[in-house]
């Protein structure tokens, strides 16, 4: 069956987008800083490469990296980035190419995890596991259903000004009749929901989850030491209006 958010990131334009991106964010620096000393001597997996980002920063300096994505135009455009690297086609929901207890390290970044049903989220959170040495690390963003203008629409975000907003809605207008469309498969519910947001004119479905969810999640798919960050710092008490969740945690031992 056709899936959309993988039709998305298979298309010329959303690949040309990614293949310029070159910068981490700052929470990424401060936590690949945070891990040098365990990413010099580990295996890494990387999921969701994008147009390799993250792989020009780990692939240099870790002792084995594999980076992965479900898009074939990813992979080719990192595989000419990167001629040496160990770049492959695989989707996160089926990690069987790799043994169980493999990596040290999983970099999931930019919200990757998020284009997937909530029962391929479990699947992929189950498989991440399996791969993960025991107390391995585990690094992703997720996208915070409690943001500020989550469900909002793109023209109407009272940070921009009323140019800014105009000139958003008339680029978002042809695209608005397919957006419709697909709002019928959205889902909204208390915890998380999967919704057709805006992004890459509304060409995604996007999981977007509450901090207490996601920390639930993680909890049953045997995750420990779970801490979550805003682009401000450490969320405490589950409390945070950022548009995304950083989040690092390690598989536990059993
Ligand atoms: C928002 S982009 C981020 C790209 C890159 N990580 C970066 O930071 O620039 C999400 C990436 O995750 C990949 N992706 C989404 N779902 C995936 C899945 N189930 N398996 C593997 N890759 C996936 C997409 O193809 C895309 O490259």
């Amino acid at each position: 069956m056709s899936d959309p958010n993988l039709n998305t990131y298979n298309s010329a334009t959303v690949i040309k987008w990614y293949d310029h991106l070159d910068a981490l964010t700052p929470i990424e620096k401060y936590f690949f800083e945070l891990h040098k000393d365990l990413i010099l001597r580990s295996n890494i997996l990387d999921i969701g490469i994008g147009g390799g980002r993250t792989t020009a920063y780990l692939v240099s300096i870790c002792k084995n990296y594999i980076g992965i994505d479900y898009s074939k135009g990813f992979v080719e455009t990192v595989k000419t980035k990167f001629p040496n690297a160990d770049i492959r086609l695989i989707d996160a929901r089926d990690l069987s190419a790799f043994e169980n207890n493999t990596f040290d390290l999983v970099n999931f970044s930019f919200n990757g995890i998020d284009y997937v049903s909530l029962d391929d989220r479990k699947k992929i959170l189950s498989e991440i596991n399996r791969v993960l040495k025991p107390n391995g690390v585990f690094f992703f963003s997720t996208h915070n259903k409690d943001h500020t203008t989550f469900d909002q629409l793109p023209w109407r975000n009272k940070s921009n000004n009323l140019i800014t907003n105009l000139k958003t809605f008339i680029k978002l207008l042809p695209f608005l009749p397919k957006h419709l469309k697909q709002k019928e498969k959205e889902i909204r519910l208390k915890e998380y929901a999967i919704i057709n947001d805006s992004a890459h004119n509304y060409g995604l479905f996007t999981f977007y989850t509450s901090p207490r969810f996601l920390k639930e999640q993680l909890n049953t798919y045997h995750f420990y030491d779970i801490a979550l960050f805003s682009k401000n710092g450490k969320i405490e008490n589950d409390e945070t209006l950022d548009d995304w969740i950083f989040v690092t945690c390690k598989r536990s031992v059993t």
